[in-house]
């Protein structure tokens, strides 16, 4: 018997915390009950919005249609050669939760991707990256439900064609898959990734000449992201609001004359990654309010809902943002969060 609740409250489950409601919510605690859901009356595969942590996600306004909440539970090694392990996580398992468990049990390569908010179902649908490091490194399969074969099946890593904040599951082959569950494999030796920013740094302080592990360069970056991210419980948020822009070349050079200092980063294929909120920075946006939505004050980066923001205070200060940096670096922001729901997103779009 599956529980459907009208009209349902979706402030606490969006991490940017938008007073929005759903037509309908139900909530999914174990992947047997996939097929109830799916023949409930509400139940649309093309309307149907898969809800995991909520913290990828801009709600422009109430969501129409039946939202699912992923919260399947368990953790379950899967294989161990004594050097590298290969655990299996329900889609509904906290991420940040489920990095500490590994690290706990000696496992390392998610070290770097501490402190992401989220479900650990969510990760590989942006790929989540940070600190030199993206979760598809990690990532040996990714468990579904094919909404087209209608059965579970596994997809291996060069399936989900992962990329920057990207994979088949944000693109391609949206809306066709339900992820129930994913499988990492981790290492019992470690290896640090320190090459991001100031993380050696940070972590070699903690270490204090001490060997270094997964563990400290995980408290490491906790430290790192806490004097610069928002706590989502305290300050509403969706992370990063923009993709670094990848742009031509020839753009950079004219801009290294006028912006000696611009941060820009060569991508295999001959183009540039700028610094979004480094663009947003210099636009002098930090801490910019519109409505209850600001410019967070210490990385321009992230939208906050600073004073009961609405949707649309969070779509127009968006605008502006975008509508800045254009004028003045004649780049093109795009956002790094789903809007929904997609109809209203094409509209404004
Ligand atoms: N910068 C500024 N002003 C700002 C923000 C950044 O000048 O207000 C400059 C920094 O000084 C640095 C550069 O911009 O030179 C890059 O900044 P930072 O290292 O803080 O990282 P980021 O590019 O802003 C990305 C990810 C984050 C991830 C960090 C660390 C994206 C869209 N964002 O941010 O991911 O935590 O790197 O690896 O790729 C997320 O996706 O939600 C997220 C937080």
């Amino acid at each position: 018997m599956i529980d459907v609740i009208e009209h349902a409250d979706l402030q606490s489950l969006n991490t940017f915390a938008l007073p929005v409601r759903a037509r309908w919510l139900v909530t999914l605690s174990d992947t047997a009950q996939l097929p109830d859901i799916m023949a409930l009356p509400q139940f649309d595969r093309q309307s149907v919005l898969w809800l995991g942590g909520g913290s990828n996600i801009l709600f422009c306004a109430d969501y129409p249609a039946l939202v699912v909440r992923m919260a399947n539970r368990g953790i379950r090694l899967v294989a161990d050669d004594g050097v590298r392990v290969v655990v299996e996580a329900a889609a509904g398992e906290c991420w940040h939760e489920f990095v500490q468990y590994t690290l706990a049990q000696g496992w390392s390569g998610l070290e770097n991707l501490s402190l992401i908010p989220g479900t650990v179902g969510a990760a590989p649908v942006q790929n989540i990256g940070a600190y030199g490091v993206e979760v598809q490194s990690c990532i040996e399969a990714v468990q579904c439900f094919d909404l087209d074969e209608r059965q579970l099946r596994w997809l291996n890593r060069d399936e989900c064609c992962f990329a920057y904040r990207d994979s088949i599951f944000k693109h391609g082959e949206q809306g066709r898959y339900v992820i129930v569950a994913v499988r990492f494999a981790l290492s019992r030796s470690f290896t640090p990734q320190l090459h991001y920013g100031d993380l050696a740094q940070v972590a070699a302080e903690l270490a204090r000449g001490q060997t270094l592990t997964a563990s400290m360069v995980a408290q490491a970056v906790c430290h790192i992201r806490q004097q610069k991210l928002p706590d989502p419980r305290v300050l509403g948020s969706a992370g990063s609001f923009f993709k670094n822009p990848v742009v031509p070349a020839a753009l950079v050079t004219t801009l290294l004359n006028q912006y000696p200092a611009l941060p820009h980063y060569p991508q295999s294929d001959g183009q540039m990654k700028l610094a979004a909120g480094w663009l947003i920075d210099q636009c002098g946006l930090k801490g910019y309010q519109l409505g209850g939505a600001a410019v967070h004050e210490r990385q321009a980066l992230v939208l906050v809902n600073k004073n009961q923001a609405s949707a649309a205070d969070v779509v127009a200060l968006a605008r502006y943002v975008q509508g800045c940096v254009a004028q003045r670096f004649q780049v093109q922001l795009e956002p790094e969060p789903v809007w929904l729901p997609q109809t209203l997103m094409l509209a404004a779009g």
